[in-house]
């Protein structure tokens, strides 16, 4: 499984979602949601290319079973987190924004442990 691709398809794929919330924001004036396109665009976007990247400029990291697990942890937990800041930023439900979190940080524990244990 080449986790450097999947990571660099997904930046690009956030960056869409992320710049056409911002220009919603832009034309209806409503800026309710900034925090969730400014971490649509800067977990999404900035953070699965910079993970791509680094993985593909040192490949021995993506060739563990742990870079997958790390893979599919950081991205299930962004949309998890990006729809449930959805729901919080309008007072809603907290548990899959809290979820979503907790998932991401432990994703970038993780990349940091990758590139600690193998650069
Ligand atoms: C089509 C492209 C984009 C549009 C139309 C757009 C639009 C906006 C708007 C309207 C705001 C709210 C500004 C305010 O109320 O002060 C905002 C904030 C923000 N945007 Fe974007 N944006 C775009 C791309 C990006 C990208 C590519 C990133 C990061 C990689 C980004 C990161 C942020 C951040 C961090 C904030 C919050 C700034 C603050 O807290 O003052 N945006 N954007």
């Amino acid at each position: 499984m080449d986790v450097a691709r999947l990571y660099i398809k997904l930046g690009p794929t956030w960056l869409v979602v992320g710049m056409a919330l911002g220009i919603g924001m832009g034309m209806t004036k409503s800026f309710a949601f900034m925090p969730l396109h400014a971490h649509i665009n800067l977990v999404g976007f900035a953070c699965h290319t910079l993970f791509g990247l680094t993985l593909r400029q040192w490949p021995e990291l993506a060739r563990s079973a742990l870079a997958v697990a790390q893979f599919w942890i950081f991205a299930i937990s962004t949309p998890v987190m990006a729809v449930g800041l959805y729901f919080t930023l309008q007072g809603g439900v907290e548990l899959p924004t809290i979820l979503g979190s907790m998932g991401l940080l432990i994703g970038a524990a993780l990349f940091c442990f990758m590139v600690w244990r193998r650069i």
